[in-house]
């Protein structure tokens, strides 16, 4: 059963670990994710744009999905299934078909309509039990066709939202979607320092997990941050072990490319690189 964000989360900020968010696109992505979270005993968020859930072919179809793979994978490993940087409309719609979580990406709003939108959330989803994803400063990079720069957070804007009684708070802190650049001028831990201070035992949110130099994600896990989103270094490395299958021209007999077989070393590849990060972020074994 689909369980919300907020336990897992609140052991993590307790323990000094993060729980990584793993962004779905396909079956094969949700299977190899669920797969490895239940063989490294680690609690699991999937994460779903709303892109990827047109993708999908709607809310509905991916709650169907994850919920018949918890059933049919044995999966008892506590896993969340929540909306990333979903509109107050895509929030709604994921309430609504079954998810377990989700997040109103207010950051692109003043704050005042932030607040407004984010406190009707709240007791939305706290009336159904689920956890709620709240986001002050905008995370740079793109995030299905919306560009951000990377901005830091006002501590005190953090603050205001994080007492609206959210589960968990994304805050800009320089990071960004999508590779780094070679100028990247790194995470500014005095702002999420500054955050923590204010925001106490609220778990933080630290999008743009692929490309961050690892010592930059222990800092940021000591200083408060208890979820980690990971979505390029999933599809990079799906992708390149796709594009060497097909180039060693293993459709040999002339019969096409097996779907299954095709799909294999891709999700092959996810799985290896969701275990390199749950042991990064240290939460290997705290199902
Ligand atoms: P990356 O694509 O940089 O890993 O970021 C993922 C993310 O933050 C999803 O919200």
């Amino acid at each position: 059963m689909l369980v919300s964000a907020k336990e897992m989360l609140e052991k993590a900020k307790a323990g000094h670990y993060a729980v990584g968010q793993f962004n779905i696109n396909n079956l094969e992505w949700t299977k190899a994710i669920l797969q490895t979270a239940q063989e490294c005993s680690s609690p699991v968020i999937l994460g779903v744009s709303e892109g990827a859930g047109k993708y999908m072919c709607g809310y509905k179809t991916v709650v169907g999905m994850v919920n018949g793979m918890l059933e049919e994978l044995n999966i008892t490993v506590p896993v969340a299934l929540h909306l990333d940087h979903g509109s107050y409309d895509g929030c709604m719609k994921c309430i609504e078909a079954g998810f377990s979580s989700v997040m109103f990406d207010g950051s692109h709003d003043p704050i005042e309509e932030n607040v407004k939108k984010t406190t009707e959330l709240v007791r939305i989803t706290g009336e159904k039990g689920m956890s709620l994803e709240a986001e002050v400063g905008a995370i740079g990079g793109e995030e299905d066709g919306v560009v951000g720069t990377g901005e830091c957070a006002d501590p005190k804007e953090c603050k205001a939202i994080a007492d609206l009684g959210v589960t968990m708070l994304a805050a800009g802190i320089g990071n960004i979607h999508g590779k780094y650049p070679e100028n990247w001028a790194g995470l500014s831990f005095e702002t999420l320092d500054a955050i923590q201070q204010l925001t106490g035992e609220m778990p933080l949110v630290l999008h743009g997990g692929t490309g961050i130099p690892e010592d930059m994600i222990k800092k940021a896990i000591s200083l408060g941050v208890a979820k980690i989103n990971v979505n390029t270094e999933c599809q990079l490395s799906f992708a390149d072990a796709t594009r060497k299958y097909i180039e060693a021209g293993k459709d040999l007999e002339g019969k096409g490319f097996d779907p299954r077989k095709l799909l294999a070393p891709g999700a092959e590849a996810i799985k290896a690189t969701v275990k390199e990060k749950m042991e990064l972020f240290g939460s290997v074994g705290k199902a």
